[in-house]
């Protein structure tokens, strides 16, 4: 018997993780080409966007990118430090979608002469600038006692600071109005990734969740200051996402044969990919979260919801 599970034997509780594991491919299947079949519903029609941290295959920037092409952007400036897959990315994008103008650039999202640069840029080749999702960041794996200072400063630079300089020039080109280009008034959609580690403590490193924390904080201050512009500033907490940053998590994983274990500690039981973060993205860059503001917002099958619990105890 398997103590506090329904008092099931091991090979029932066996059975369950397996259809469940079975499930949960399926299910991830099935989201990873929504996009193939799914209408263009122009929700993004006519905005001119940036995105940074768009250059990892199996990211979150360059699922967000795909579906903010899908949904007709007029223009996304596409940038990652790293320019690898930067070629590959517009050329995907303009073959799939013609009339979605593609910019991409070799950038620092922690830069503040580049990031208002291409802010300026946008507002020099398109009139206005919509939507600015934040989303560069990096890992770290130390534990407090071997943190150095030099480390906690990196991570804190490229996860919080690129997202205080986005929400500064941002929100400065979006208060621009231009008639002529479809803008009579000010707005725009801020969307900053956060994570699950800067709501609560047990999914990060500590320079790592402090720097979320900070973003989360960001959010909501620069919301309240940039009151009756129309300027909305959210974050998006996600909790575990299959990416370039978790490729060594699930790669030991699936080595080790315990693939169906991935993500079990949150309710859905699963973990996450990039294509529900981006549909996240998506509901906060256009009209659906029009009354949306100041919030962090988790997308983690629940797991922020919770207490601590074993799976199967009801108490
Ligand atoms: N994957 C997860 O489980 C998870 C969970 C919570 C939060 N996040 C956050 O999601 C965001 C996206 O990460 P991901 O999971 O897609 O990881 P990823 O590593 O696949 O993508 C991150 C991208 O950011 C780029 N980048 C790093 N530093 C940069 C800089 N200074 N300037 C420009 N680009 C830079 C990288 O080159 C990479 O392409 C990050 O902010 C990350 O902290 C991820």
């Amino acid at each position: 018997m398997v103590e506090g599970l329904y008092n099931i034997t091991r090979a029932q509780a066996k059975s369950i993780e397996d259809n469940h594991f079975k499930r949960t491919t399926e299910r991830i299947q099935q989201l990873q080409s929504q996009l193939d079949s799914a209408p263009r519903t122009g929700k993004l029609k006519d905005k001119v966007c940036i995105i940074t941290g768009v250059g990892s295959l199996k990211g979150i920037g360059r699922a967000t990118a795909i579906l903010f092409a899908h949904e007709g952007a007029r223009h996304l400036y596409l940038l990652d430090f790293d320019p690898t897959n930067l070629p590959d990315l517009k050329a995907n994008i303009e073959s799939k979608y013609p009339d979605v103008k593609v910019t991409t650039a070799k950038a620092d999202a922690a830069d503040e002469d580049t990031i208002s640069g291409v802010c300026e840029q946008a507002l020099r080749e398109e009139g206005r600038l919509d939507i600015f999702f934040a989303n560069a960041g990096i890992a770290t794996k130390d534990h407090l006692a071997n943190t150095t200072a030099e480390a906690f400063m990196k991570v804190m630079r490229v996860n919080a600071l690129s997202c205080f300089i986005a929400v500064k020039h941002a929100s400065t080109a979006m208060l621009k109005t231009n008639p002529s280009r479809g803008k009579s008034l000010s707005g725009g959609s801020i969307i900053l990734t956060a994570s699950v580690a800067g709501l609560r403590s047990g999914a990060g490193t500590v320079d790592y969740s402090a720097s979320k924390a900070a973003v989360n904080s960001i959010a909501k201050n620069s919301a309240y200051q940039l009151q009756k512009s129309d300027i909305r500033v959210n974050t998006i907490c996600p909790g575990l996402i299959e990416t370039g940053m978790t490729t060594d998590t699930f790669d030991y994983a699936r080595q080790r044969g315990s693939a169906g274990k991935i993500g079990q500690l949150n309710p859905l039981g699963r973990f996450g990919v990039s294509q529900e973060i981006a549909n996240a993205a998506l509901f906060l860059a256009s009209d659906d979260s029009s009354y949306v503001n100041g919030q962090n917002i988790a997308v983690d099958g629940g797991l922020s919801s919770s207490h601590p619990v074993v799976p199967g105890r009801w108490a």
